[in-house]
């Protein structure tokens, strides 16, 4: 069995790590929540097949520190760094990968790695039963399958499916117990039910997150966007549970908007977290459109949360598009970019309807958040960009219009590395928006605090 070193400080995705490396190809993980820690225990065993680590742990820059230690020491360890800009093959044992979500991806680089080929990952025959570390499995109340552990070589049944099994947990970690078993045929049951536990995790922390400071709330923010949108395409259990990681993110953004008085250091938070452009510029809406919400006759406080989990959605199928292609950003810019496929293309058209159509599933889904999410661009059956806005959008509608335009001129001049004015600002929204229903929204943003 190979083995595999993961350095991760971020206790959602440590769970996701090691279980799905496990998993699916089968490696025997060592996990450490700091990069010295990591390198520590390389040098006492040295006999790891892979590194794979964060690209920032505990703020410090793990490529850089891991080369070092690799360098001065002749380690020829191939290292997979998680969370970079970009997937690169740097040279011929250092790689990275962007999503920190993206499981899949993180899969397939580290299969190659490892010499496990696409076959051998889907039929992974390694015998009747599968080893899994204690770790992912600690949380879980019930056992979703039956959970064995090893006695005297041999497989015996430790926890029923269905039955408790925390303090069976408990008693084999009490004994230094490291792994368990699982029935090879139910490796993907555990996996699911892993990932559920995992969704409630998320929510948990979203939804005691109201004392910490804005910084630690957005890292929690993006960690649910990320999961969200890491799992487009999962099981319909686990995208049902993403509205549970919605509804919870509504608030944190409303509380993140009120803790930052000016729209600026906002913005410098969202930087400084390295988030990406969707995530980036939703948060910055959200400021924007609470602020249009406050100064207009019919806004009220109960908008503000749906209008978060509005702008929680209403890009996530872009995601997968702006990891790939790090550079880009601009919506309206993606269309005619020749980087994109037609696929690609195709999402771009189409992403405001693809999201309206996922929340709609929503047995808790806001009333009428489907119908924002599909007009988010101001066409009415969500596909394409609408150059001259319809008068007959709700008003919340016009007000996210406004927000989103309001959002990409303000990002434009930031990165232009120059000074943000409303008076140069405003007049382009009235330009673009040159009706009276939507100018009489433009200007309430007189005296948007920036
Ligand atoms: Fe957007
Ligand atoms: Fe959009």
């Amino acid at each position: 069995m190979s083995k595999t070193l993961v350095v991760c400080d971020n206790e959602f995705l440590s769970t996701l790590y090691v279980m799905n490396l496990e998993v699916y190809l089968a490696t025997t993980v060592e996990l450490v929540s700091t990069v010295e820690a990591g390198i520590a225990l390389h040098k006492a065993k040295k006999n790891f097949d892979q590194i794979i680590s964060l690209d920032s742990v505990s703020k410090k820059d793990a490529l850089k520190d891991i080369n070092e230690y690799r360098g001065s020491y002749g380690v020829k360890t191939p290292l997979i760094i998680v969370g970079a800009d970009q997937d690169q093959d740097i040279d011929a044992k250092t790689f990275t990968v962007s999503s920190r979500y993206n499981i899949q991806a993180l899969l397939k680089k580290s299969a190659s790695v490892l010499g496990v080929t696409a076959k051998q990952m889907a039929e992974m025959q390694m015998g009747a039963y599968y080893p899994i570390s204690m770790a992912p499995l600690e949380g879980l109340s019930k056992a979703p399958c039956n959970i064995y552990q090893m006695v005297d070589n041999q497989h015996k049944l430790l926890t029923r499916a269905e039955e408790p099994l925390e303090e069976n947990v408990k008693m084999l970690k009490a004994q230094k117990v490291e792994q368990i078993y699982v029935r090879s045929s139910d490796r993907l049951v555990i996996v699911n039910n892993v990932s559920l536990k995992l969704v409630e995790k998320i929510t948990t922390a979203l939804k005691n997150s109201t004392n910490l400071p804005a910084e630690k709330k957005v890292e929690m923010l993006n960690d649910g966007f990320e999961f969200a949108a890491a799992n487009l395409f999962s099981s319909d259990e686990i995208k049902q549970e993403m509205a549970e990681i919605a509804t919870a993110s509504a608030k944190v953004m409303s509380d993140v908007v009120k803790d930052n008085k000016q729209l600026q250091s906002l913005l410098s938070t969202m930087l400084n977290n390295k988030s990406g452009y969707i995530f980036t510029h939703s948060m910055i809406a959200s400021y924007v459109a609470n602020h249009i919400i406050k100064n207009v006759t019919w806004g009220g406080d109960g908008q503000s949360d749906k209008i978060n989990f509005v702008l929680f959605f209403h890009d996530i199928y872009l995601s997968p598009i702006y990891l790939k292609y790090p550079t880009l950003k601009y919506e309206k810019v993606l269309i005619n970019s020749p980087l994109l496929n037609e696929k690609e293309k195709e999402i771009v058209m189409n992403h405001a309807r693809m999201a309206a159509e996922m929340v709609v599933t929503y047995k808790r889904c806001p009333m009428g958040a489907d119908i924002l999410i599909k007009h988010h661009h101001g066409m009415k059956k969500g596909s394409g960009f609408a150059f001259k806005y319809p008068e007959d959008l709700s008003p919340i509608s016009k007000v996210l219009l406004i927000a989103e335009a309001f959002v990409e001129q303000f990002m434009m001049v930031h990165d232009a590395k120059q000074k943000v004015e409303m008076k140069v600002i405003i007049p382009k929204l009235i330009e673009e928006f040159p009706s009276p229903s939507y100018m009489k929204i433009v200007q309430t943003l007189v005296n948007l605090p920036i």
